[in-house]
């Protein structure tokens, strides 16, 4: 309810984000289709074949789409977002299938050319004109996608289009000018790796020996992941410098997993973890719990310092996967599915008497609630269910659905209302708003924020 945000360490280490983010965006990794199947886990399994990313998977490759999505691969597999169920590949890419029935990719990237693509000229064939097209590599072949359609000509030969760079790769990421002073792609084969110049078309070795072999390699708010196994090494692509602990196990932050490895720092993965949010709230003494699956982050007032517990220690009525978290009146509701349960905050937290009680019953709400929060110490509660969001008197009973607003977002992860305004959370970013009016009436998105880094300090 009062978040400060002005206290926290903001590290202004802003991620350079690829497209511009639209009114309607979708550039924020975790829309995928598995959003509205995350609240029925068993709906939409029949594609799912047993694979499971939680059992440690080594990715055949990684990269996101012209929206942002990002996209694992292994074998005919792929899993969009960072909590999805597998599907097969070729229901989205169609034509890899034809043309080698190899059953994978060796490697992926979006391309980065947006100065090229401003002289986009369709007599010159050699792929660099491309801007935004998500490129496959199979064995010698090349596939540039456009939209999900494989552009005219292609696939071609590997060498044609990228000179310099050998076939059967491993890895290729992506790395923009701001990044690597010229609009680049990196390409990992065994211990070899070559940063090739879009623009030049020219490649050159760079000697780092120091670096796993990246089986797949992934760019993700600015940063560089080599995955190898399941785990991955964060490395600098200018000059492959590793810097910090790694490697990491893979399923602690780019994957939405009920158990995690055993010497996972539980702290440092909540802050770090790409996976979306499930609410942020804090009490009126001034708490603030942020949840995500099985554990929260709790930072105490006056303390710039965070930390994870497991849900089941403060609420066990609770244990995982909340929706919604508001503060209201010095109690925490907390929302799961149809259920609503009430908690007094102070020392301890405890079940009010009565409670859960329905969504319905207790807020007038029909369906779920996908987030709710007070602004202050004002009465009014805003519920947002998928693009539209209503206003509820707490003050009045029986509560009563009041105003509804249509939303400038398809789906929210987690907000909150405070004293310096509006925080809505969709996968791993967050925008600000002065106010709930102000948000459902803003035609543009405001400056984009980075979750991990900018809220909760994580520095990878
Ligand atoms: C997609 O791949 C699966 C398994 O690899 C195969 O059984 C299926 O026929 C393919 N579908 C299409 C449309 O090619
Ligand atoms: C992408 O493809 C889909 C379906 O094929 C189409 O509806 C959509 O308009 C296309 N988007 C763009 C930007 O071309
Ligand atoms: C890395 O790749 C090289 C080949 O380029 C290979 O000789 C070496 O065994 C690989 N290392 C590991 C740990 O797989
Ligand atoms: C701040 O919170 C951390 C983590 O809960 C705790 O270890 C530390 O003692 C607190 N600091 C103060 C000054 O209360």
């Amino acid at each position: 309810m009062k978040l400060l945000f002005g206290t926290l360490c903001v590290c202004l280490a802003l991620a350079v984000s690829f497209g511009a983010p639209t009114l309607h965006a979708d550039a924020h990794g975790d829309h995928d289709s598995s959003h509205a199947g995350d609240h029925d886990h068993h709906k939409d399994d029949h594609h799912a074949d047993n694979l499971d990313r939680c059992d440690g998977i080594e990715f055949d490759a990684i990269t996101v789409d012209e929206k942002g999505t990002p996209y694992f691969f292994k074998g005919d597999h792929l899993w969009k977002g960072f909590y999805a169920h597998a599907e097969l590949s070729n229901g989205t890419f169609h034509e890899l299938d034809d043309q080698h029935h190899l059953g994978h990719v060796d490697a992926a990237f979006r391309m980065h050319n947006p100065d090229r693509h401003k002289h986009h000229d369709h007599s010159d064939e050699h792929g660099d004109q491309y801007h935004d097209h998500v490129v496959f590599f199979l064995d010698d072949k090349v596939f540039i996608y456009d939209n999900h359609s494989l552009e005219k000509n292609y696939p071609k030969e590997i060498r044609e289009v990228f000179p310099g760079i050998p076939s059967h790769l491993d890895a290729a990421v992506e790395c923009p000018k701001a990044e690597c002073e010229t609009d680049s792609v990196l390409f990992f084969k065994g211990d070899n790796v070559y940063h090739f110049e879009i623009e030049k078309r020219e490649a050159h070795e760079e000697d780092w020996a120091h670096l796993p072999n990246c089986t797949s390699a992934f760019r993700w708010l600015g940063h560089y992941y080599c995955f190898h196994g399941h785990e991955f090494t964060k490395f600098n692509p200018v000059t492959g410098k590793v810097t910090g602990n790694y490697p990491k196990d893979a399923r602690d932050f780019f994957m939405k997993c009920p158990k995690f490895a055993k010497d996972s720092d539980h702290t440092e993965r909540e802050k770090c973890s790409r996976v979306h949010l499930d609410d942020i709230t804090s009490d009126d003494a001034g708490n603030v719990y942020a949840f995500r699956g099985h554990y929260y982050l709790h930072r105490a007032p006056d303390n710039n310092t965070w930390k994870a517990h497991p849900i089941d220690d403060t609420w066990k009525e609770i244990h995982s996967d909340v929706d919604t978290v508001f503060s209201y009146n010095n109690n925490l509701y907390m929302i799961k599915g149809n259920q609503v349960y009430v908690y007094s905050t102070g020392e301890k937290h405890t079940l009010l008497d009565g409670y859960p009680k329905s969504v319905s019953e207790e807020l007038g709400i029909e369906g779920h609630v996908d987030v709710a929060f007070v602004c202050n110490d004002a009465h009014v509660l805003y519920v947002i269910q998928g693009d539209k969001m209503h206003e509820v008197d707490l003050q009045n009973r029986p509560r009563v659905k009041g105003v509804e607003y249509k939303l400038p977002f398809h789906h929210i992860d987690a907000g909150t209302c405070g004293s310096d305004g509006v925080k809505i959370m969709e996968g791993s970013y967050f925008y600000q708003f002065e106010s709930p009016r102000l948000m459902a009436t803003s035609r543009m998105l405001p400056v984009q924020h980075t979750i991990s880094v900018e809220l909760f300090g994580c520095d990878h």
